[in-house]
């Protein structure tokens, strides 16, 4: 690592209102739970906030031209993907957006395809908008967490269908490779499917060779099917913000969303822009050494967690999130017990598998260090050993 960016020293987040510490304040119960980072924003993100702070009004505000730009740069540069900024539709949250997204599109009687193992604000979505959500099987193949595609083919046609893909997935870490987007790309042109596609993690790819495929990107024809959600929330660690951008490439499509948004969703706040700018423009030294530091964090859960009796980890792919397999315990509540043990991870059921428990890696060393010893002492308990 280099001495620029330490992210073994992380900032003291208590008596700063988060959410992810609050929770157990008062309790020595580490939190490794919601899905934020608790290491330090690259210092050029604070040096363009502050210096945006120091100009004293704070109107609305739209987004620059130049921010769209960087955008389309980037989704050149990263994906080969040439988008046009009439495509960009900037929203305070990706959750936001995939509940529009399901508004904007068919009627009560529309199936809503997603993962049943999945961030529950996606299998929520379909409900909370009166469609009705159609739960697609989950596999483990050669050790990756991926969607039963031909499950999908197989069902009855229907009307004004969409499904709702997570990409990579959370909470299994998996990047689709272009052949398994390719499979569903098929099966959405002949389904006339609308997807709306979450890649709020596209750009924690950990695994290395691996790429992440937008798959709105593959031919033009899909691209016209596509809802495509991405931030920097996830990535420079500024979920706070409420800063997102869809990619809508169709024209009827993006009236559908920006309609089923009329009234109901603000805009995106200037510090939002201001720090999604100063990321994508200038912070890719933080970024590649976020990635190295967290593929160590991997590197090290994985093999640790898979020589504990009862545990089970698969490789990661993406992401900062492990989806750990305790059913080896044979506990009626894991999430209880780990908590008992002071770790407060995120409960296997909230994500559809009441038989895993989400641990997130996004901390220092140390912490996880901790966190680790703290899963072999209870673990160790309850065998009796
Ligand atoms: C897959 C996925 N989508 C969306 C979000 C949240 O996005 P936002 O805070 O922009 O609503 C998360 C956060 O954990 C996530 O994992």
């Amino acid at each position: 690592m280099t001495d620029k960016f330490n992210f073994d020293n992380c900032p003291d987040r208590r008596n700063t209102d988060a959410v992810k510490w609050d929770r157990y304040k008062d309790n020595d119960i580490l939190p490794m739970w919601v899905a934020d980072m608790d290491f330090a924003v690259a210092p050029v993100i604070t040096d363009a906030l502050r210096q945006r702070l120091e100009h004293p009004l704070y109107g609305y505000t739209h987004v620059s031209t130049r921010l769209n730009q960087i955008i389309i740069e980037r989704m050149l540069q990263l994906y080969q993907w040439s988008i046009r900024p009439e495509w960009l539709v900037w929203v305070p949250g990706v959750v936001a957006s995939v509940n529009i997204a399901c508004r904007a599109m068919g009627d009560s009687k529309s199936n809503v395809y997603s993962p049943e193992i999945v961030y529950p604000h996606i299998t929520e979505a379909p409900q909370l908008n009166n469609r009705r959500l159609v739960q697609v099987p989950m596999r483990l193949q050669n050790r990756r967490w991926v969607m039963d595609l031909d499950w999908i083919a197989r069902q009855p046609d229907a009307d004004n269908e969409m499904l709702i893909l997570c990409n990579p997935h959370n909470p299994g870490g998996s990047v689709y490779t272009r052949n398994e987007l390719s499979q569903l790309a098929e099966i959405a042109e002949a389904r006339d499917l609308t997807i709306i596609s979450d890649e709020v993690h596209s750009e924690l790819i950990l695994e290395p060779g691996l790429m992440h495929t937008p798959v709105a990107s593959l031919n033009d024809a899909i691209g016209a099917r596509c809802i495509t959600l991405m931030a920097p929330s996830k990535t420079f660690n500024l979920a706070g913000l409420g800063c997102s951008f869809a990619v809508i490439a169709d024209p009827r499509l993006r009236r559908r969303f920006a309609h089923a948004s009329m009234g109901i969703i603000s805009h995106v706040n200037l510090i939002g822009y201001t720090a999604a700018r100063a990321a994508y423009e200038h912070a890719s030294d933080w970024h590649n050494t976020l990635l190295n530091y967290l593929r160590a964090n991997r590197d090290y859960l994985v093999s640790e967690i898979n020589q504990i009796r009862g545990l089970k980890l698969d490789p990661i792919e993406a992401t900062y999130l492990a989806w750990i397999d305790v059913s080896g315990l044979g506990l009626d509540d894991p999430h209880q017990f780990f908590q008992s043990a002071g770790l407060g991870f995120s409960p296997g059921k909230d994500f559809g598998d009441n038989q895993f428990m989400r641990l997130n890696f996004g901390c220092n060393r140390a912490t996880l260090h901790e966190a680790v010893s703290r899963i072999k002492t209870a673990v160790n308990n309850h065998w009796g050993d």
